[in-house]
């Protein structure tokens, strides 16, 4: 067993520090309270070749492995929860789905301008009835011999404005209920297809939220991924590596977090010492400490899994779980450990706190990621 990391992900895990530091901090705030989109900084992350981390580099990929690209989620997460998403869906959703399961002819057409970043994807699978109950898909994908005619509505879209590429789960044929789902590769600015409003959101609030609409929206058969009826299969695959990209992300808002937290505790003073110096809050602090080693230790595992071709389902939903609960805690607890001022914006833990929220409910809510695991569990 070997827990220590190679120089190349020390190199990258160093990289993503950098650009967190230098790139997104300034004015993650601003962002934050403006629900600014960080594009600028999203063309940035397209050059450090952030957005297609373990794309293949015939296809403009970084070929790099899972745990290097966990390593740039936790960093990114700890100062910009925001930018760290849109790499996430980026990564696992988009790129991911469409190297393993495109054809060539996709994969020229799209995969290399996403994973360079020179565009961005979505994937979409929630609609206002199928959260949680994805199999339930009301959007419909017609067969019309040499194209589909989708009709529909998705919910709260990653990317949803910003994306050029989307990932449509639909339902072609209703009688074959999950194996008549397809997935569909769709265009922005194809007839027919219109972008909802932005969602206003609790955290998250620099990346983009949309609904979207399908009115009889033409897309061409070649644009299906993989055989009729795999698409609820392919969200779920696709699925089963973003939890572990998302868990990433909850690691490294705690991880923000505890940093925050550990610093403000040795220099702000109460009772005539550094509050570090009371028990109250150095329990606080080796409490953090410890659940997010934890975390780290599953969320770094699930990545090892897929990296060595084994199943990586009940290791990334176990990673998530935790690593969410870990990054609700911890946040809550850093704004404790901050008093008053954890509750002013310019001390960035409040917002690490929104933040967090998300990670238990995204890509699957700790419920259904309990689902996954008690399932693996009891079938073994
Ligand atoms: N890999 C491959 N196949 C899988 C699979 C996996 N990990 N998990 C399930 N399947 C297959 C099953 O084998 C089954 O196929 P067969 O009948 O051929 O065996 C089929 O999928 C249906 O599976 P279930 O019978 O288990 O279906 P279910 O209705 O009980 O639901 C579920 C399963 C796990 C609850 C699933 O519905 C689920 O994951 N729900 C949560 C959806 C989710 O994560 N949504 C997130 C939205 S995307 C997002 O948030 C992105 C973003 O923008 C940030």
């Amino acid at each position: 067993m070997d827990f220590s990391l190679t120089e190349e992900q020390l190199m990258i895990q160093q990289a993503a520090r950098d650009f967190a530091q230098t790139e997104l901090l300034p004015e993650v705030i601003e962002r934050d309270d403006a629900q600014r989109f960080p594009k600028e900084e999203v063309k940035k992350m397209g050059e450090l070749g952030f957005l297609g981390m373990m794309v293949d580099s015939k296809y403009g990929g970084s070929n790099l492995d899972t745990i290097s690209y966990v390593l740039v989620m936790e960093e990114l997460s700890k100062i910009d929860a925001s930018a760290s998403v849109i790499v996430s869906v980026n990564n696992s959703l988009v790129c991911w789905g469409l190297e393993t399961y495109g054809s060539e002819a996709q994969k020229e057409k799209y995969l290399t301008r996403l994973a360079t970043g020179e565009i961005i994807g979505a994937f979409c699978l929630s609609e206002p009835e199928a959260g949680s109950d994805a199999t339930s898909q009301k959007t419909t994908a017609i067969d019309k011999d040499d194209h589909y005619l989708l009709n529909g509505t998705k919910n709260w879209i990653t990317n949803g404005g910003t994306a050029e590429v989307y990932l449509v789960i639909a339902q072609t044929d209703r009688e074959k209920g999950h194996k008549g789902i397809n997935v569909l590769i769709v265009e922005k600015g194809m007839d027919g297809f219109e972008i909802g409003p932005k969602e206003n959101k609790l955290g998250i609030r620099g990346s983009d939220t949309h609904s979207l609409n399908f009115n009889d929206v033409k897309v061409p058969k070649e644009n299906r991924i993989g055989d009729d009826g795999f698409g609820f299969k392919f969200a779920m695959k696709t699925l089963a590596g973003g939890r572990i990209g998302i868990a990433a992300q909850a690691l490294g808002i705690a991880a923000g977090a505890y940093e925050l937290a550990l610093k403000y505790s040795k220099e702000r003073k109460a009772f005539g010492t550094e509050i570090a110096n009371h028990q109250a809050i150095a329990f606080k602090l080796a409490d953090m400490h410890t659940q997010i080693q934890a975390a780290r230790h599953l969320v770094y595992k699930a990545a090892w899994d897929k990296d060595q071709g084994e199943n990586y389902d009940l290791s990334g939903a176990m990673a998530k779980l935790y690593a969410s609960k870990v990054a609700m805690d911890t946040t809550i607890e850093a704004v404790q450990v901050h008093g008053g001022n954890g509750f002013v914006k310019e001390y960035h833990v409040e917002r690490l706190m929104r933040d967090a929220k998300i990670t238990q409910i995204y890509e699957g809510t700790s419920e259904i990621q309990k689902i996954v695991i008690s399932r693996s569990i009891l079938r073994d």
